[in-house]
């Protein structure tokens, strides 16, 4: 397939999980992909092995981010997709949250996320598609994640709004509410291995479809609205999930 023939995306967060599956997604569709990370070794492991630019670039440091804007103008010129994937998640209980963690999510996840489109977006084309990887924490009300799902809600806010002022460029803002997906995020919360399973055998039970997430199965939600079939759709948000969302009563 090559529905993405001739477009330059970038991925935010490009090295691992979701968006190591969707730069891979969107090159095998045509496009020619710019991973970003904030570990130089893992950022150039994972271009190698996909066979894509990779530029280190931590998105909770805004120079960072001017960097990049500026390399890919130059080696690139112009962006046709931006996938603002880039995010971590550190649980904690209500009455345990400390000012640095909720700086740190919030400045990874909300704010990295703002100012990565503000300042991409003197280098997208009229007509891109920015994608916004959010979650289902925005509205599950899980324990453990009140500050994650608070900076998920607020990009999908932000979303909603940057849609409607994007919308004379022909600039689609979209995004992505992945239910649990199989990715190394969980290892890095300092979770036990014994914690992990048991959180992941409990949120199994509750997914209607009973399973995790792959991060293919989200990558191919993510090059959809990538591409031109996807024309029409702005401001929208795609639960991916196995149908937690749907909550039923009874199952
Ligand atoms: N997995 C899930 O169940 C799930 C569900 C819903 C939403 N999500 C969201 O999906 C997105 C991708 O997560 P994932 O599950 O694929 O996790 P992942 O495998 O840990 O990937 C996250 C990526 O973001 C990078 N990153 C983190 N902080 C960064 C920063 N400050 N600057 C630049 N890059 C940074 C990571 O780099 P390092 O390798 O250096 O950490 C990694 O490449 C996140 O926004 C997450 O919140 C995940």
């Amino acid at each position: 397939m090559s529905k993405l023939n001739g477009k330059v995306a970038v991925v935010t967060g490009g090295n691992s999980g979701i968006g190591y599956a969707s730069a891979a997604e969107l090159k095998s569709q045509g496009a020619s992909v710019v991973i970003t990370g904030r570990n130089s070794e893992k950022v150039q492991a994972a271009a190698e092995e996909l066979g894509v630019t990779g530029i280190v670039a931590d998105v909770s440091d805004l120079s960072a981010i001017d960097s990049l804007v500026e390399q890919i103008k130059g080696e690139f010129g112009t962006v046709d997709i931006l996938f603002v994937n880039a995010g971590i998640f550190q649980p904690a209980p209500v009455s345990q949250i400390s000012e640095e963690m909720f700086d740190h999510q919030m400045g990874i996840n909300f704010k990295g996320a703002v100012f990565t489109i503000e300042k991409f977006l003197s280098i997208l084309k009229d007509g891109a598609s920015i994608i916004n990887l959010s979650s289902v924490n925005a509205y599950t009300g899980m324990p453990n994640t009140a500050v994650y799902a608070a900076s998920k809600a607020a990009l999908n806010s932000y979303t909603r709004t940057a849609a409607t002022e994007l919308a004379p460029r022909k600039i689609r803002v979209n995004a992505v509410n992945p239910g649990p997906v199989y990715t190394p995020i969980f290892g890095k919360t300092g979770m036990s291995e014994e914690q992990m399973n048991g959180f992941a055998e409990a949120m199994q039970n509750r997914i209607p479809l009973k399973r995790f997430g792959q991060p293919e199965d989200i990558s191919k939600l993510v090059a959809f609205l990538a591409s031109d079939d996807a024309s029409f759709i702005t401001g929208a948000e795609y639960n991916i999930d196995g149908g937690i969302n749907v909550n039923p009563l009874v199952a």
